[in-house]
Order: structure tokens, then sequence, then C-alpha cells
């Protein structure tokens, strides 16, 4: 069944599956949040691309309790769902509908905004091989000196076919191979579960 981010129904039986899934990938998750690299107590500011109802930002609150973070979704339903979900921390975060399909997801950003780190789950395998590159440069140049970038992702095995537009997955070595050429650093594989991976880089420090 295609994915309807904007639809209602589909989106809250989405969140109800999600939702019972949720204790299988809480390591990945904490593992996403690890890789930022900050003392804990630091006012960093995160970028949550594809958020969702939020479990990546719940961590990264959980893990930076005086972070800054922009949610940022096509799916107005789910960025509903997530200010429900973080209502306690309404102060701290900012929720971003756009569609990073196109370059323009990046208009509603505040102007010369900057991110400590950009971190995404099971959000980007939706877009194509060749978007997701430019999504990673663009991603690239988001990022403070020194920023991480860390996704946790759905990937392809390199014999498999590439699937239908809903999840054109991307392998994991393409990926880790275009961060690199993009300028990343340290860019490597964290964990991967057969066609699940956690993989990322940094921003040089002098970049
Ligand atoms: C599978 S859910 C994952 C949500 C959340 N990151 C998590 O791990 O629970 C995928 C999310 O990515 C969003 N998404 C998919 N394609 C997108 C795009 N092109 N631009 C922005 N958000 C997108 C969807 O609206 C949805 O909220």
């Amino acid at each position: 069944m295609p994915h309807d981010w904007d639809s209602p129904e589909y989106v809250r039986q989405w969140i109800a599956d999600g939702d019972k899934a949720d204790a299988q990938r809480a390591d990945q998750i904490k593992l996403l949040a690890s890789l930022i690299q900050c003392r804990s107590q630091e006012c960093i500011h995160v970028l949550d691309l594809g958020a969702g109802y939020g479990i990546v930002t719940r961590e990264i609150l959980t893990a930076y309790p005086n972070a800054t973070v922009v949610c940022l979704d096509r799916s107005a339903e789910m960025l509903k769902h997530g200010k429900e979900r973080l209502a306690d921390n309404l102060s701290q975060l900012d929720f971003v509908q756009a569609n990073f399909d196109t370059s323009d997801w990046l208009t509603p950003l505040q102007e010369n905004q900057c991110f400590d780190a950009v971190l995404s789950s099971r959000a980007i395998h939706h877009v194509v091989d060749e978007r997701k590159q430019r999504l990673y440069e663009e991603v690239f140049h988001l990022l403070k000196p020194g920023g991480c970038f860390a996704n946790h992702d759905l990937v392809r095995h390199p014999d498999e076919p590439v699937r239908d537009s809903g999840n054109p997955l991307g392998t994991l070595e393409d990926q880790i191979r275009w961060l690199s050429e993009i300028g990343f650093v340290n860019v490597q594989c964290f964990w991967r579960d057969g066609g699940r991976a956690v993989f990322g880089g940094y921003k040089p420090a002098s970049a």
C-alpha cells in the first residue's frame, strides 16, 4: 500500500502500528542521539528530518535537555501528533511543514539557521537516490563546523532491485560513499541489521 502521509486515517494507523514497534528500535534511536557528541547541558540546535510523531526529538531532549529542535515533516497530520506528544517541551521546538522531495524544503527554515546536528529516522528512504544525494549536500551546508549528520533508515542490499517509488531504498554502500564525496568525515555505519542501518558522518571542524 502506498504511503499517504497527508491522510489523517493513514497517519493514525501508521502511528498505532509504530507505537507497538517503538521498543524494538529504542536502541537505534538512542544511538542516533549519542552520535551528536556534545556535552549534555549544551544548548545545541538540532534538525529532526522527517520527524513524524517525534520519537527522535524526544530522545534528543532526553540526552540534551537544553536543546532546541526543528521538527520538519511534509505531513501536517504527523506534525499535529508530534506537537501533542511533545507538548511539555513546546518552547524548545519549532514545527516546520516542508517536503524535502525538492530543495524548496530549505525555504521555510529561518535564514542563516545552522545546526549542531541533523538526525533522521526512516524518512529519507522515501526519496529517490538522486534526490538523497542532493539532500545530503543540503544537510552538509546546514551544519555548523563539526556538526553531526546521522540517519537511521532502511537500506537495500546491493543485489536487490530498486523497489516502488514510495520506498526507493538506496544501498548503504552508495550512501556512505556519497557522504564522503560531499565532504563529511568519519563517515561510517554505526549499526546494521539486514535492511536497517544507522550511518552518518561529521562536517569537518575547519569547514
Ligand atoms: C516512517 S515515518 C518516520 C517518522 C519518524 N522519523 C520516526 O522514526 O518515527 C516517515 C516520515 O517521513 C515523512 N516524510 C516522508 N517523505 C517526506 C518528504 N519528502 N519530506 C518531508 N517529510 C517526509 C513522513 O511524513 C513521515 O512522517
